[in-house]
């Protein structure tokens, strides 16, 4: 019923050079698999190249960030109009390194979030809890904090343009991946959480990813869970054959 979201997070490590070259890769590698949604999210800079190497294949193009106004003075930031008119159809929001780097807070991830869903994107927003919050018994309260305050004015209607990507920050960039059961654990309550925020059959669509050291090894077991309907790939996704493997487990768990 929710068809599965694989997405790459290609972070800060593509040039603008090497894009086609890795999408093309990726579009060629992953044509079989139309029942799996495909995304590569790039450095901004590397949009134009992405869209035009991604043209006639079924691999979407998204941005990392996005910002919540429409235009202004807001040196080094991108609106969410640009990032349509530039061909892209999906944007992140709300990732743990932009937290932890960049002084995103969950009041400013939700104004994020609702720009994005308002533009047409279909937004990816990033929740997840430091080892820190897990080791002291607080993952229920700061996802419940995340959700709450992250989803803020999104209403139901919204939530067709919703993915919400669980990353215990733990997980990333570590090699340490969740075991499946404690990722089915968070995303039950993720669905639970977001029941409450805009009823339970919306909640039932809403795609839940995994992220965080996910790979071609232990994405079937992942994937197989009943509440994790994707993947959203940092590591991974620079290598188009890594890349097309977890797609390929995501093929088929459908
Ligand atoms: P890794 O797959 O490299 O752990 O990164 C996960 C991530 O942060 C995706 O957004």
């Amino acid at each position: 019923m929710r068809k599965k979201i694989i997405a790459g997070n290609w972070k800060m490590n593509i040039k603008p050079s090497e894009t086609a070259a890795l999408i093309k890769a990726v579009a060629e590698a992953t044509k079989d698999y139309s029942n799996v949604e495909i995304v590569c999210c790039t450095p901004a800079i590397d949009v134009p190249a992405a869209v035009e190497a991604a043209k006639g294949t079924a691999v979407g193009v998204g941005t990392e960030n996005c910002h919540w106004k429409e235009s202004g003075a807001y040196t080094g930031e991108i609106s969410t109009g640009m990032i349509v008119d530039a061909g892209c159809k999906y944007v992140i929001t709300g990732h743990s390194e932009r937290r932890q780097y960049f002084g995103e807070t969950d009041e400013t991830v939700n104004l994020r979030t609702r720009a994005a869903i308002a533009a047409g994107l279909t937004c990816m927003m990033c929740i997840g809890e430091t080892l820190e919050e897990r080791e002291a018994g607080k993952l229920v309260e700061v996802i419940e904090r995340q959700m709450n305050v992250g989803l803020k004015d999104v209403t139901a209607a919204d939530c067709a343009k919703l993915v919400i990507a669980y990353e215990p920050v733990w997980a990333i960039g570590t090699g340490k991946t969740a075991t499946p059961d404690q990722a089915q654990e968070v995303h039950a309550l993720i669905r639970a959480t977001l029941a409450k925020l805009v009823g339970a059959e919306t909640a039932e669509t809403v795609r839940i990813q995994y992220g965080g050291s996910m790979k071609p090894g232990n994405a079937a077991e992942l994937l197989a869970k009943k509440d994790i309907d994707g993947g959203l790939i940092g590591g991974a996704a620079l290598k188009a054959a890594d890349f097309a493997g977890i797609i390929a487990a995501a093929a088929a768990a459908n």
